[in-house]
């Protein structure tokens, strides 16, 4: 199933993250953990780093595997998504940096870095929460449209807007923005038990929209969620203000059963 809930603010979007990731890490304390980069996810870092620090959850044993990450930077580089990851998660959080890996964007061979990617994401168990962003343009992770639905991490070009988008990480230099990345794919997403979407904000409203009410699409990457059993997208009212459907959302989550609640 698809749930979608439509929260005051983006305060209220970063808590319910939290709440339903520290959730899964209760239930098991050597959880795998998917990660995303970006603005949207930092609500969710820091009310999760805030129930860390009231020992309301413990997520030193956790393992987690990161989305994507730009082709040609070293981890050390500061743009780099393992430093981003390492700054707004890994730190905040208290997560053993020996049990969190990012796709390898400086591989010499980048083609078997990707396979192996896979194998260790495998190996661990698989996902259990996988935390998503949006891009304007729908993409998930790095898989910009036309990314197939079977796609495994793998290298991308990345779209001109996602450039765009991303040039304010980069002194705002479009030529600093690397072109090329190499992230999980759709289906290797969709494979996590459970995938939690967050997005904040006007910018994110058509994407949203097209993703969760428009058709399956390989021009939405993000329509992929309509393939996924457990799917949770948490909205703050200005990125549900395109949802044709956004009151019976409300209706459905205030009416909801309290066996399903997590917060
Ligand atoms: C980036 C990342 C995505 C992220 C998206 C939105 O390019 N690769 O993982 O979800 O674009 O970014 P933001 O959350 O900053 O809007």
């Amino acid at each position: 199933m698809m749930e979608i809930v439509i929260l005051p603010d983006g305060a209220a979007v970063g808590a319910a993250a939290a709440a339903r990731i520290a959730a899964v890490v209760r239930r098991r304390p050597e959880a795998v953990l998917g990660l995303a980069t970006g603005s949207s996810p930092l609500g969710a870092y820091g009310a999760l780093a805030g129930l860390v620090a009231r020992g309301e959850v413990d997520l030193s044993r956790v393992s987690a595997f990161a989305l994507d990450e730009y082709v040609g930077l070293t981890p050390e580089s500061p743009q780099s998504y393992a430093a981003t990851i390492r700054r707004d998660a890994v730190e905040p959080l208290g997560l053993d940096p020996a049990r969190v890996r990012v796709p390898p964007g400086d591989a010499v061979d980048l083609e078997a870095g990707a396979l192996e990617y896979d194998r260790a994401i495998r190996e661990a168990g698989g996902v259990d929460v996988q935390l998503l962003g949006i891009g304007a343009n729908g993409h998930i992770g790095f898989n910009e449209p036309t990314s197939s639905f079977a796609s495994r991490t793998r290298i991308k070009t990345l779209a001109p807007r996602t450039r765009e988008d991303n040039a304010r990480f980069f002194d705002g230099d479009l030529d600093q923005v690397p072109l090329h990345c190499i992230t999980q794919g759709l289906g290797t997403i969709l494979e996590a038990r459970q995938l939690l979407l967050v997005a904040q904000g006007e910018a994110k409203a058509a994407a949203v929209a097209a993703a969760v009410e428009g058709p399956l699409t390989a021009m939405v990457p993000a329509s992929a969620l309509q393939l996924h059993p457990d799917a949770i997208v948490l909205l703050d009212e200005a990125a549900a203000s395109r949802l044709t459907l956004a009151d019976y959302y409300r209706f459905t989550y205030a009416h909801k059963p309290d066996w399903q609640r997590v917060d």
